[in-house]
């Protein structure tokens, strides 16, 4: 896709702002190749509905199940790299005063592209930690066949450090999006369908603070109404050019 026209005003804004947080979700990783949980369903996993996987109900019932699932998607996260929409928020947090990033996504990628002020609010499927004690652990031995490995301190099984549906969101990790939504004059959200709360409310409350709302998504969501601007373009082909309209080449950075 070419690129898309960004309003003047988007751009000034973006250029003068002082504390801009961004809010992403999967439709961010969508041009790297990192599947949606919807696509993610093929083969051996077509059977089973992933709201059906991603709860500790279902770690309790199949709990090797539910390893190997996860397993089979971190390591497609080794065939993966970060996109220009990935890169261009990294670009953002370097050109403006204050900046946060508050991901959904559990992939990894914005790390990978430089981001370095963000919460990762459910968690990254690299990590491991035991189901009981929450410790973070990275070595383990061999599972028995059809288990996830055990922790090596008390035996417990081991689990992916994400949020699953039902659980909640690390709260240091939420209070700090919390705070810096409501304290920011520009809001970016990009590639969320912006429907799973509580990361969901975290536009509301930037808006109801009196910031500039933008929106980086193809397709109309609930937050489309609320936003100031609406950019109806793939992450990474938006936010680049966002990007290259509020600090033009030549025009240096802040
Ligand atoms: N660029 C930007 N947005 C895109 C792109 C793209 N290239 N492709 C798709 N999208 C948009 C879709 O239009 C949709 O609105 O990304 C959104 C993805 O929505 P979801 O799949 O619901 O993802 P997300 O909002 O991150 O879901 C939130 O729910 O599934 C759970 O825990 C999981 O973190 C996830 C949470």
């Amino acid at each position: 896709m070419d690129a898309i026209p960004i309003p003047r005003t988007l751009a000034a804004a973006l250029a003068s702002a002082r504390r801009v947080v961004a809010l992403t979700g999967a439709g961010v990783s969508a041009e790297s190749g990192v599947p949606t949980f919807r696509d993610a369903q093929t083969g051996l996993w077509a059977r089973f509905d992933p709201r059906e996987l991603a709860t500790p109900a279902a770690f309790e019932r199949h709990p090797g199940l539910v390893w190997n699932w996860y397993a089979e998607r971190r390591e497609a996260l080794g065939r993966v790299s970060p996109n220009p929409g990935h890169y261009a928020l990294a670009d953002i947090e370097r050109r403006v005063p204050a900046f946060l990033l508050a991901t959904q996504n559990v992939d990894g990628l914005h790390g990978r592209a430089g981001s370095r002020a963000m919460v990762e609010l459910h968690g990254n499927l690299a990590r491991t930690r035991c189901s009981r004690e929450g410790r973070i652990v990275s070595r383990w031995d061999a599972p028995r066949d059809g288990e996830p490995p055990r922790c090596p301190h008390c035996s417990a099984f081991l689990r992916p450090d994400v949020v699953w549906f039902e659980e909640m969101l690390p709260a240091d990790a939420l209070a700090r999006a919390e705070e810096e939504a409501r304290r920011a004059d520009l809001m970016i959200v990009a590639g969320t369908s912006a429907e799973v709360y509580p990361a969901a409310a975290l536009p509301r409350y930037a808006k109801g603070a009196g910031a500039v709302l933008v929106e980086v998504n193809p397709h109309e969501t609930p937050l489309s109404r609320f936003a100031d601007h609406v950019l109806r373009a793939p992450s990474g082909v938006a936010l680049p050019g966002l990007v290259s309209s509020a600090w033009p080449v030549g025009g240096g950075a802040k």
